[in-house]
């Protein structure tokens, strides 16, 4: 089987986070005591994924360069798109289409955060057949796409932040997609918007009875950072998980390590070449302990 490649989407104006975004992007800003993207980045090599484009604005790509690198110092290989303007989240797959070729693909929003077991998703990408999308329950179903399922858990209806929507059942910037992903997208046309929305990508899928939908529930926390407040409360989570457990959710290095991208040495390494301060002493205890 193919391997399943990566994208992170960094990309989009946050206006909704303006000034905080008047000088660098939404995915830079820290969450806690990483920048935003080091959690959807870690989410992905969770799932076993060890090659992923991140797609960004011009302006904001050399930045991501920057902080990231090739990824090779986390045994993995990170390369960088850049999207000239913000055309709408399905519009990665014509900016990835030759990073993709053949492969099936994991796409996460870069404010997207998770935190639990993440085996649903590992199971998503062994069994995917079309696409696979989530739905979780949220009181403000409105402010995302939203799914309707039937008792079954067949998708009955996919809508695009509806005023009105038929359940609370949201869809987080969380998808996986065989490689057909590329010429669905290629043969969208910009919606109201004036974007390619990412509904419409599934719309095609659940037309042709290939959009399966699994249900995120207890256990799972899906946070979303577009907005001042959903930021915050992004923050004071991870605060207060990893001040209670002394374990950080989204250390690149350790998640690294754990899924075996990295071995022990190459580990060593990583955390060596950090600057001194807590996230150094945080990784070079993992090291003292293991
Ligand atoms: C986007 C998607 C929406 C999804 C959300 C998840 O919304 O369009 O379907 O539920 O991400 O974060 P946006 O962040 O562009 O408002």
């Amino acid at each position: 089987m193919t391997p399943t490649k990566g994208i992170v989407l960094a990309g989009g104006s946050g206006t909704r986070l303006y000034p905080m975004t008047a000088a660098f992007s939404k995915q830079l800003q820290p969450v806690y005591d990483k920048p935003m993207i080091y959690y959807p980045l870690s989410t992905l090599l969770m799932a076993g994924i060890a090659d992923i484009l991140i797609i960004s604005t011009p302006h904001d790509t050399p930045v991501f360069q920057r902080l990231l690198g090739d990824g090779s110092r986390l045994g993995i290989s990170i390369t960088y798109a850049v999207q000239d303007e913000p055309r709408g989240i399905a519009d990665a797959f014509r900016v990835g289409r030759d990073f993709l070729g053949t492969s099936p693909v994991c796409l996460i929003l870069g404010d997207n955060i998770f935190y639990g077991k993440l085996d649903f998703l590992r199971e998503a990408i062994a069994s995917n057949v079309g696409a696979t999308i989530f739905g979780y329950p949220v009181t403000d179903p409105e402010r995302y796409g939203v799914v309707e399922i039937d008792a079954a858990g067949t998708v009955v209806s996919i809508e695009e932040k509806p005023p009105s929507p038929r359940s609370d059942l949201a869809i987080p910037g969380l998808y996986v997609y065989g490689p057909d992903v590329v010429d669905i997208a290629a043969s969208l046309t910009p919606g109201k918007r004036g974007e390619l929305e990412i509904t419409d990508v599934h719309r095609v899928y659940l037309d042709q009875g290939r959009l399966s939908v699994r249900q995120l529930g207890r256990g799972i926390a899906w946070l979303d950072t577009g907005t001042p407040d959903s930021m915050l409360d992004a923050g004071v989570f991870i605060h207060a998980i990893e001040k209670r457990q002394g374990l950080k959710i989204g250390c690149l290095e350790e998640v690294a390590w754990r899924q075996g991208f990295l071995d022990r040495e190459g580990f060593r390494a990583a955390v060596t070449a950090l600057p001194k301060g807590d996230y150094r002493r945080y990784c070079e205890r993992l090291l003292e302990r293991s």
